[in-house]
């Protein structure tokens, strides 16, 4: 069964607005687990502009599922990751000015670094997935510095035109079959919602999605749990 990580950042996002302590992204995260949610994924990102390390150690403490940070490669997102050791790091590129994530990282340009992070969140028993365009080298570059598994960037084809759409779906088709080959497990995220996901839920090899804006979005209409069990209910078919 394809699992769910729910990305709980716009909660966050939302207390951010006003400073104080509500809504809290850990409450939310209780509920995404009570609903059947596989894990809770959080961005501690390098400016804090939504999850912070408060969230992070209580969600590490009270999570019964799996806990997944989305890190940029640096020395202090290194430490933060070795002291809380979640169950899986996912390793993002990060443009201080960006909205969300932009695309996937270049492993090939940055190769050493990650190797290096890799070789040290195994050390500390986390598995390591690396965001990746959906792109030959960047997936074979990917195995070579040891990662688990690989998070394939959906961006392009949650925005493609729908006449764009199937070649994208393809391109996605074909990364997740060459991961599968190599061996690495395949993960899948960003912008995925209802509307999109049921061809996404039918790649081959895929292990997990993380889904954040569209579940939250959707909550504020219709309630966390629903939202949340309207993408479960997708992925169970
Ligand atoms: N995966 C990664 C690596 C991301 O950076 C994001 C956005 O934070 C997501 C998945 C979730 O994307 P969305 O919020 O569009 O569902």
């Amino acid at each position: 069964m394809i699992r769910l990580s729910v990305n709980v950042d716009h909660v966050a996002t939302l207390r951010e607005a006003r400073g104080g302590r509500e809504p809290d992204p850990v409450t939310a995260a209780l509920i995404c687990e009570l609903a059947g949610a596989d894990g809770i994924t959080v961005h501690l990102r390098l400016d804090r502009r939504h999850i912070k390390e408060r969230d992070l150690y209580l969600l590490r403490k009270l999570l019964k599922t799996e806990l997944n940070l989305e890190m940029a490669v640096t020395e202090e997102m290194l430490k933060i990751a070795l002291d809380v050791k979640p169950d899986q790091c996912t390793l993002v590129p990060e443009r201080p000015e960006e909205l969300t994530t932009e695309g996937g990282l270049d492993i090939v340009r940055h190769r050493e670094a990650v190797k290096e992070a890799v070789r040290r969140l195994h050390e500390a028993g986390i598995k390591v997935s690396i965001f990746v365009e959906p792109n030959e080298e960047q997936i074979r570059m990917a195995k070579e510095v040891g990662a688990d598994r690989i998070e394939l960037n959906t961006k392009n084809y949650s925005e493609a035109p729908p006449k764009r759409r199937g070649e994208e779906l393809e391109r996605l088709r074909r990364a997740a079959e060459l991961a599968g080959k190599l061996g690495l497990e395949v993960n899948a995220g960003h912008g995925l919602n209802v509307q999109n996901l049921p061809p996404i839920a039918k790649l081959p090899n895929l292990r997990e999605v993380s889904i954040g804006h569209s579940i939250i979005s959707r909550a504020i209409f219709i309630g966390l749990e629903k939202a949340v069990k309207e993408i479960l209910e997708i992925l169970h078919r």
